[in-house]
């Protein structure tokens, strides 16, 4: 666990004259409790000592030469607690800010200190005697960061030098982000006009790219705004700019960090190289119900595996920031938007404040943790407080609980959305509830630049607060270097260069073959023979350019990607004939092309049916209810399954599928999902065995609708769930256990594993639980294996899940290679959030299950005391 990946060291916390007593503790927010009548902590930690009543006196904090002196007057409540808190300055990282609270309330302003070089010294002295001191430490959700913002004196001299020179209107300008299409072609709009250029009222342009064009508008803004602030250029650049890797949910499958990573760099340096500075990527919300389109651009249903990708992403993404070659993240879509009522895309969404701390919120906290610049507001209301408006989870929360100091962008026209929402009664009041909120620059609505300043006038929104977000938007246009150059990013020849460059196509085609996911293979079907006389390629998706690509496809072109067909016939050249026949369309009823589907399948010695949705079934705004094969398709599978022919599924999708039906007839499954530019290529190598396929499921697929949300890690119940006996957790029709688990997917090799154990029975909080397993490669062929850790707490103060995964590793080993495989728990991640909304990580036993998938393991035992 990374947990104090930013703090170099730990220093010991000397205490004197401390008597311990201890009472009920509870954390604040964010914090962990750690230990009682400690002498020993991490230096960034809060620490808490209750004083008795009429008492006086003071804390002295020492650090070699240098001390603070913290004086108290007297106390008269009767409990009275001091806290003292040192945690990183989040702007310098040799610095911490330390604050005292006393009785919860600050006293006085927060103040930095160098950070210490020896041990920390806290004398509580006077007439003071303690009664208790309890210690307090970051919990994993809430690890402090050093943001990659500049925040040297030359950069703040810089911007309050501009802001000096500011008008009010301008600095709203900064917070207005408009559509770069209308700009490009020039008309005037209701939006975008010459003279908001002339008038310095726009920050940020989005959806508009290439170097040239770029440039153009640059270039205009430069040479005819008063101030020539140089304008942020916005984009979506989702799985690829020109080079498309698999869509986000496929990528997720790999549970490769380093792979996904790598991706978003790719998408980075291509998107850059076009002139783009900024990405509304990634989006982190947790998928939990296959309804909802968008699954398809996460990273699946859980929490752990969601954070690890998160913050991937955003290195990948940001990965050499304040250069010209990579661009800003934008983690997406605060808060909670992932859960919309019936998986309709844009609806309300209820979810307890328990499930939002422990499932939703623990991604963006990650992508905060990895340095992520800007937050998107979202669409839905969150418990009736709509998402962009929601004041306490924007201002209260992400800028001052998390110290964010970044931006938040509202997705696109969300601010006057709050009066179709009935929250607003017209723009101007949907403006001041979004930016009191805390939605720094309001996404092409116009509404700031139309109604800011006059709430301002009125007293209805603060100066200052404008003078803050501006500061946040000048602040990432500084670090980006925009002042010394606002041209930096636009350089034609590198544009020409980079995109779809030979490296990126083979690199993409390794992820691809990452991010598949085998679900069946009966008899060992697959991997095909290159010796296979003749083929039958059928299906919708067997030889389609553009849908392969799948939703937000950003500047890719249809010309650029291999088909199935194409792939295969790369492949096998002109050995194997292949007869393709398309066999029917995605939706509708015409099975026209049934019958030159089945001669083909007849002439030939295997079939590939190549089926799934189109691109845009899944994505925004695109929800379904039933989620079988559209359209007439799993006939057409089912009538080349009667030929007799052993037929392979290759599916394509955004989406798991409830495919139960074909799961019974067909002998083998290939999820390909969308595999973006090199899929032809990357499904032929996983077909032929060229790559052994190593994608695990990153979210259940579920037997019918029915079980939707499907997800492995659901709460414990009082009556679990039983096939057998009535009066459980359970539907009477379908089975609980959904048809793929999370976790799940098959290779071309199989692995055993041995009994797991761990290094010792019983932990402390402060100690890593070390899980060791003897995985084998019992199979013929090399092959990668992805060891699942999962735990579950055994008895919690709040009912808990049945588990949860909390760390993997992949191991590739040759056939017939054992080898004993580490993965190491931080204790500190075990912990909840219990009825009082503390985080705790509570003593009692935990079985750790060590595995293939969530629904294949072994299991051993822990006891996590003290
Ligand atoms: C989507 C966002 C996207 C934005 C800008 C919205 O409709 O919800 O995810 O970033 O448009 O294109």
């Amino acid at each position: 666990m990374k947990k104090f990946a930013l703090i170099s060291f730990f220093v010991a916390l000397c205490l004197e004259c401390v008597a311990v007593v201890p009472h009920s503790v509870k954390a604040a927010k964010g914090w962990l409790f750690y230990e009682s009548g400690a002498v020993s902590a991490p230096v960034v930690c809060r620490v808490e000592t209750e004083v008795p009543s009429s008492a006086a006196g003071h804390i002295v904090l020492e650090n070699g030469d240098s001390y603070i002196n913290l004086k108290f007057g007297k106390v008269k409540a009767e409990r009275h607690v001091l806290t003292l808190q040192a945690v990183q300055d989040n702007r310098h990282e040799d610095k911490l800010v330390v604050s005292l609270f006393d009785n919860g309330q600050m006293v006085g302003e927060p103040f930095s200190c160098r950070k210490p070089s020896g041990s920390w010294k806290i004398n509580v002295s006077g007439k003071v005697s303690p009664l208790s001191l309890n210690v307090f430490v970051p919990d994993p959700n809430h690890e402090i960061v050093v943001p990659k913002l500049d925040f040297s004196e030359k950069a703040d001299k810089f911007i309050d030098d501009l802001m000096g020179r500011m008008t009010l209107n301008e600095k709203i300008g900064q917070l207005s982000q408009y559509v770069g299409s209308s700009l490009m072609t020039g008309p005037e709009s209701q939006q975008f006009s010459d003279s908001l250029v002339r008038r310095d009222m726009m920050g940020s342009v989005l959806n508009a790219t290439g170097s040239k064009a770029l440039r153009q508008i640059q270039e205009k803004y430069m040479t005819e705004s008063r101030l020539k602030i140089p304008l942020l250029f916005g984009m979506d650049v989702i799985h690829g700019y020109r080079t498309l890797t698999p869509v986000p949910l496929a990528e997720a499958c790999s549970w490769d960090m380093e792979a996904i990573e790598a991706s978003a760099k790719m998408a980075a340096v291509e998107a850059s190289a076009a002139g783009v500075h900024w990405t509304f990527a990634p989006m982190v919300d947790i998928g939990r119900d296959a309804r909802w389109g968008r699954v398809v651009e996460g990273a699946g249903e859980d929490p752990f595996l969601c954070s690890k990708i998160a913050a991937a992403r955003v290195n990948g993404f940001q990965w050499n920031l304040w250069d010209n070659d990579a661009v800003i993240a934008c983690a997406k879509h605060w808060i909670g938007y992932g859960l919309p009522q019936a998986g309709r895309d844009y609806a309300p969404v209820d979810m307890s404040e328990r499930t939002l701390y422990d499932v939703y919120l623990p991604p963006f906290k990650a992508a905060s943790n990895a340095g992520v610049l800007t937050y998107m507001s979202a669409f839905h209301d969150l418990n009736g407080i709509p998402a962009s408006g929601d004041q306490e989870m924007l201002r209260k929360f992400l800028q001052n609980e998390w110290g964010f100091d970044g931006f938040v962008v509202s997705d696109w026209q969300s601010v006057i959305q709050l009066i179709a929402q009935g929250v607003a009664e017209d723009g101007k009041d949907a403006a001041q509830i979004a930016f009191n909120a805390g939605v720094d620059m309001d996404m092409i609505d116009g509404l700031y630049n139309a109604h800011l300043h006059e709430l301002v006038d009125e007293g209805l929104v603060r100066e200052s607060d404008i003078d803050d977000a501006c500061r946040r938007i000048l602040r990432v246009k500084y670090s980006l270097g925009f002042f010394e150059d606002p041209y930096k990013f636009f350089d034609e020849e590198r544009e020409e260069k980079t995109l779809l460059n030979d490296e990126f196509i083979s690199s993409a085609r390794k992820l691809a073959c990452k991010s598949m996911v085998l679900l069946r293979n009966e008899n060992q079907l697959l991997p095909l023979s290159k010796n296979t006389g003749s083929i039958a390629l059928i299906g919708p998706l067997a030889d389609n350019r553009h849908e392969i690509n799948g939703s937000w496809r950003c500047r890719a072109e249809d010309s650029d990607a291999v088909t199935v067909l194409a792939g295969l016939r790369n492949k096998l050249g002109d050995n194997v004939v292949i007869n393709y026949a398309k066999g029917c369309d995605f939706d509708g009823e015409d099975r026209s092309g049934f019958d030159a589907a089945v001669d083909a399948a007849l002439k030939s010695d295997v079939v590939i049916a190549v089926v799934g949705e189109k691109a845009l079934f899944s994505g925004e705004s695109r929800s379904r209810c039933h989620l079988g094969l559209p359209g007439v398709q799993e006939e057409l599978v089912e009538r080349l399954v009667a030929t007799g022919k052993p037929v392979v599924a290759v599916l394509m999708n955004g989406r798991p599928l409830c495919i139960e039906n074909l799961n019974n007839t067909v002998p083998a499954i290939l999820e390909a999902w969308f595999p973006g530019t090199t899929t032809g290529d990357a499904v032929a190598d996983v077909l032929f065995g060229d790559y052994n396929p190593s994608g695990r499921l990153a979210i259940t697929f579920p037997r019918a609708e029915g079980q939707i949300p499907a997800y492995y890690n659901y709460k414990r119940s009082g009556r679990p769930g039983d096939m057998e006996r009535s009066s459980t957790v359970r539907h009477i029709d379908v089975p609980n256990a959904p048809l793929y688990p999370f976790g799940y997917g098959l290779g071309y090799t199989s692995f055993s594993y041995g009994k797991p154990f761990t290094d010792k029975e019983s932990y402390t909080r402060r100690d890593t639980v070390n899980v060791y397993v003897d995985v084998t490669n019992t199979g013929a062929r090399d092959g990668e294996e992805t060891v699942q850790v999962y735990v579950s707490d055994l008895v919690a103060s709040v009912v808990r899940p049945v588990m949860e995964l909390k760390g993997f590793a992949k191991v590739y080993l040759r056939a017939g290679e054992t080898r004993r495989v580490k993965v190491s728990i931080d204790p500190l991640s075990l912990g909840f959030y219990n009825a009082d909304m503390d985080y705790v990580v509570e003593d009692g036993l935990f079985d750790i299950h060590v595995g293939h998938d969530s629904a294949d393991y072994d299991t051993t035992r822990i006891k996590i005391e003290n």
